[in-house]
């Protein structure tokens, strides 16, 4: 039998498309004065697509951050048949009443891992669905296990061939009890989608916590989903057969927030920062204030200060990364840069992920004091005077925080991999640029195209 997967390469076939290399320069020592606003949430605005299949009434988004991984979404939802418009900057329209193709090929999984959100979505809705493992050797290892056992939990039939997951339910899928080992952001996001349309109450646990899940919870409710979060790691679902369109506000993204808050430190400046989720920063907050930077909230403005840092006030801060409500892995890269500006010694210890902190060999390069004691353990000892030279962006984090080193640094940095920063921050370039930085974004090889 010949199955739709059969049109489309598979793993073995995959050739990744070329990309087209860009850098960034930065001439840095300059202090960030001025305001900057920020964008709405990339890892709200990916989930926030997914739940929009959820019906075929057409749905609204307004703060869509302009990013690559949202172009990469759009194009994946377009590819099944999708209506997806961009009427205006920031505003998308998905409207996915004819879905002719229930396929997520490895195109798109390559691109971005978050396309395996779109597993719960299409096979709660159409029944079926054959989507890419972004996981294996070719894209780095990032197991999706507990999405699969927790589709498994609702009643779909799950085989895996070829790289792909080849996933059915015979009717509508059955609610029950997800119960995950330990907390995993898109493992509750892909639950809690395909639980909406599934038959009976589902109940997550532990459910995790992050806010750009309950932005997801907002949507679907406006949905007309039944979904709770009746206790802080609890989301009770009552599934419903059928959802209507809806309009949502994308939340802000509290990851760039705290990449801009630790600019302004690192170059001693003073900004101002509009649509700024302070209430979903608190662990880091608490860690700059720590450190000794200068924060303040006022509603959805935050204020910082960065003179401590021409004071030599910084204090060595040891951090750990933990699930919401603990410090984002997000905010591991730039806290690490902070850290790298204070006095004495911090240990850094990455607990959500293996693989993050093998970026700080490029800071090492920069002249900061790092020693990688394992893969998730560090320590840094502060203060460095860090000095421009060439460094490569190995993913979109480590991207922004060698952005947020070179600012800090004395003479001219080249970022290589200019083009992994774009997958999820808004004109990063521009944002920086408005607050006196001197930062350009060139193809590589050849000159400055940025205006
Ligand atoms: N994990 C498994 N099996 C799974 C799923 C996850 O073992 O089936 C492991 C992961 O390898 C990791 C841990 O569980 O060690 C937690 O991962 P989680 O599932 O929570 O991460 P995610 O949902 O894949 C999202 C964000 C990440 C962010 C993490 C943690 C999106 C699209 N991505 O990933 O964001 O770091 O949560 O907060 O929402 C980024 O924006 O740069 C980014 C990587």
């Amino acid at each position: 039998m010949t199955t739709v997967a059969d049109a489309k390469p598979f793993h073995w076939e995959y050739r990744p498309e070329a990309v087209a290399r860009e850098l960034f320069r930065v001439e840095g020592g300059q202090p960030l004065e001025g305001t900057v606003t920020i964008s709405g949430a990339k890892n709200a605005a990916l989930k926030l697509f997914a739940a929009a299949t959820l019906t075929g009434e057409r749905c609204r988004l307004t703060n869509v951050p302009e990013i690559e991984d949202v172009r990469v979404m759009a194009d994946t939802l377009r590819d099944l048949g999708i209506v997806v418009d961009h009427p205006a900057d920031n505003v998308y329209e998905i409207a996915s009443g004819d879905v002719e193709w229930l396929f997520v090929p490895l195109e798109a999984a390559a691109k971005m891992r978050a396309s395996f959100i779109l597993l719960g979505p299409l096979l709660a809705r159409f029944g079926r669905v054959i989507i890419s493992n972004p996981g294996g050797d070719r894209i780095g290892r990032r197991p999706v296990d507990l999405h699969v056992e927790a589709m498994r939990a609702l009643g779909a039939e799950i085989d895996y061939r070829n790289g792909y997951y080849f996933a059915r339910s015979p009717g509508r899928l059955r609610g029950g009890t997800v119960r995950f080992p330990f907390v995993s952001v898109m493992g509750t996001e892909n639950a809690m989608l395909a639980a909406t349309l599934a038959e009976g109450k589902t109940v997550i646990q532990p459910a995790a916590q992050e806010p750009e899940v309950d932005d997801l919870i907002e949507f679907l409710q406006s949905m007309g989903a039944s979904v709770q979060r009746t206790k802080p790691d609890t989301i009770e679902i009552l599934g419903q057969k059928r959802l209507r369109g809806a309009d949502h506000q994308v939340v802000p993204d509290r990851i760039e927030t705290g990449t801009f808050i630790v600019a302004a430190a690192v170059t001693g400046g003073k900004i101002t920062l509009n649509n700024a989720p302070c209430d979903h920063l608190g662990a880091f907050l608490d860690t700059v204030g720590r450190v000794g930077v200068d924060v303040s909230c006022h509603g959805d403005t935050i204020e910082v200060d960065g003179s401590g840092l021409r004071d030599g006030g910084y204090k060595a801060c040891d951090i750990e990364t933990a699930p919401y409500p603990g410090l984002a892995t997000d905010l591991q890269p730039p806290t690490a840069v902070l850290l790298s500006q204070a006095n004495g010694t911090s240990r850094v210890h990455e607990a959500v992920f293996e693989d993050r902190l093998e970026w700080l060999t490029e800071i090492r390069r920069m002249g900061a004091s790092v020693e990688v004691l394992d893969p998730n353990h560090a320590t840094i000892d502060g203060p460095s005077q860090l000095v421009g030279t060439e460094v490569e962006i190995g993913d979109l984090r480590a991207g922004a925080s060698l952005i947020l080193a070179a600012l800090a640094a004395k003479g001219t940095t080249t970022i290589h991999g200019a083009h992994h920063v774009h997958r999820g921050y808004e004109n990063i370039e521009r944002k920086f640029r408005d607050l006196g930085a001197s930062i350009s974004r060139t193809a590589e090889g050849t000159a400055d195209t940025s205006s």
